[in-house]
């Protein structure tokens, strides 16, 4: 995409994927993304793991939580709809224990290289941490900052103006595409 504010608005988090497994090349450019990111003081606590065989997609799978905003039978993703690659947030915490800022820098680096090249992502915080991390060989000093989801979308998934402050939870319209309300402009900046 030429365009970055294209790739912004067309990058958004996608729950339904076709089963078309992500290039190698792809997954180190994602990879390279999260290097370039910013950290604080430069210490870079955050490292990846990353999860691409099908029966350990699957197993990663089935620790995730989707959509909180929509029933399960509309936003949980089903068979032939899943994602194909996951790719682990990890903090040390010995080397910084306050790296949420790093981690969603890295994350956003992360999402918008995949989207540069087709595919979609979807950012997972509600999984089931403890389990993940035994599954991934955490040590004592590491901690699961969330999971990121991968695939080539199978839906469209468009942002709309907030009309209501209140009603901020995205929905599907009658394609099942993904309707994301953001607040406008107006309403949250300011100039001094
Ligand atoms: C920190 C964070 C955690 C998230 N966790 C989940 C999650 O567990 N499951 C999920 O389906 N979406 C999750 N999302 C995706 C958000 O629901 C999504 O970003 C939001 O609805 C706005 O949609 P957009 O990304 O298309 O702008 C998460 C996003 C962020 C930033």
């Amino acid at each position: 995409m030429e365009n970055l504010m294209e790739l912004l608005e067309t990058r958004r988090t996608y729950r339904r994927f076709g089963q078309k497994e992500v290039s190698q090349d792809i997954i180190d450019e994602i990879l390279m993304a999260a290097r370039l990111s910013s950290s604080a003081a430069n210490r870079q606590p955050l490292s990846y793991i990353v999860v691409k065989e099908a029966d350990r997609v699957a197993e990663v799978f089935s620790h995730t939580k989707w959509a909180g905003a929509l029933p399960p039978e509309q936003g949980q993703p089903k068979e032939g709809e899943r994602p194909v690659l996951f790719i682990a947030v990890v903090e040390n915490l010995d080397i910084n224990p306050n790296c949420d800022t790093d981690a969603g820098l890295a994350i956003g680096n992360m999402t918008l290289a995949a989207w540069n090249r087709g595919v979609g992502s979807c950012i997972i915080g509600a999984c089931n941490k403890p389990v993940l991390a035994e599954m991934f060989g955490l040590a004592q000093k590491q901690a699961l900052h969330s999971v990121v989801a991968f695939g080539y979308p199978s839906h469209a998934s468009h942002i709309a103006d907030m009309e209501d402050p209140a009603q901020f939870k995205y929905y599907l319209d009658g394609n099942r595409d993904y309707c994301v309300p953001k607040r406008r402009l107006a309403d949250v900046v300011k100039y001094l």
